[in-house]
């Protein structure tokens, strides 16, 4: 009792900041980072260094993978989904519900925060298959050919993350499924790390689509189907507690939190990527895919921590 008290002072004590001295359209004002849109012929390390420094809020690779490659891939997916795409669950004011994505294959932050060493072998002997898999594709899988982009254009090079306790590797990423109707028909608006932006480190998403649903297949007045939406916004610590109650809805699943952030944010820079391009940004920012009536979106995605200095580390 206690304690809901104390959290409720808190709560309180944070709006009442916010009424004063909040201002999220100053936080978005200060961003003016725009999307960077290059061929993948002439994709080079000062486009890569410029995201990494947060001078653009997205790296748009045209033609990473021919529409052959994506094709097939995307229709081996699709088939394998079917028996092994697994949908994580999110936490919202109505409990466990299941969210729009599903993935084949394990999440490394699930695996590492498995305390059962069993377990955290099987995941990863489950990686060591995977990974010869790749080895042996007929034609050169993406997640090796998003490797070999990142070690031969980042300042440092890229390694897979390893565990600290038996250096073997985590996945480089995994496939993301999401079929129409979805439960978010404008998209969920969140963050994957709440951490303020700098220069000098960050945590960026790798996405190569497979697949898009077709460009009439969205829903009624919500333009750009399975694009990608993302809010220039930049704030120190200090703002962030100016502006806790808009900011701490970033990492809510609740549709209350997400009609807060719909109000409060404006100005979203908007992507369409097609089959066979790779999307990297910073998933620090505000971000949403946006939702679609029917048909089935596949992409492949990485996580990457980067950090000045040091080779950036890929992982799921
Ligand atoms: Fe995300």
């Amino acid at each position: 009792m206690a304690s809901a008290t104390t959290s409720a002072g808190a709560q309180s004590f944070l709006r009442s900041l916010a009424a004063r001295y909040g201002n999220i359209a100053a936080l978005q004002a200060s961003d003016v980072s725009s999307v960077l849109t290059v061929d993948a012929s002439s994709l080079s390390t000062s486009h890569l260094s410029s995201l990494f420094r947060h001078q653009h809020v997205a790296l748009h690779v045209k033609n990473f993978l021919s529409p052959s490659a994506s094709a097939s891939f995307a229709s081996q997916y699709s088939a394998r989904a079917a028996l092994e795409a697994k949908n994580w669950q999110v936490s919202t004011s109505r409990g466990l519900e299941s969210s729009d994505v599903a993935t084949i294959g394990t999440p490394g932050n699930v695996a590492a925060s498995n305390p059962d060493p069993a377990e955290q072998q099987a995941y990863h002997d489950e990686v060591a298959l995977t990974l010869a898999s790749y080895r042996a594709s007929p034609s050169p899988h993406p997640f090796s050919l998003l490797r070999l982009l990142l070690d031969d254009l980042s300042p440092h090079g890229c390694t897979l993350r390893k565990s600290p306790s038996s250096r073997l590797p985590y996945s480089p990423g995994l496939p993301r499924l999401t079929t129409g109707p979805t439960r978010y028909r404008s998209g969920f608006i969140h963050v994957d790390d709440l951490s303020p932006l700098d220069d000098a480190r960050g945590t960026f998403s790798a996405n190569v689509y497979l697949q898009q649903p077709a460009a009439d297949a969205g829903f009624d007045g919500i333009p750009n189907p399975g694009g990608l939406r993302i809010w220039p916004l930049r704030y120190s610590k200090k703002d962030f507690y100016l502006n806790a109650p808009v900011l701490s809805a970033l990492t809510s699943s609740d549709p209350e939190d997400q009609a807060v952030l719909r109000q409060s944010l404006e100005g979203p820079v908007d992507i369409l990527p097609e089959a066979g391009d790779l999307v990297l940004l910073c998933v620090q920012r505000p971000h949403c895919v946006v939702g679609f009536r029917e048909g089935q979106r596949v992409s492949l995605q990485s996580f990457l921590e980067v950090a000045e200095g040091q080779p950036c580390l890929i992982d799921s």
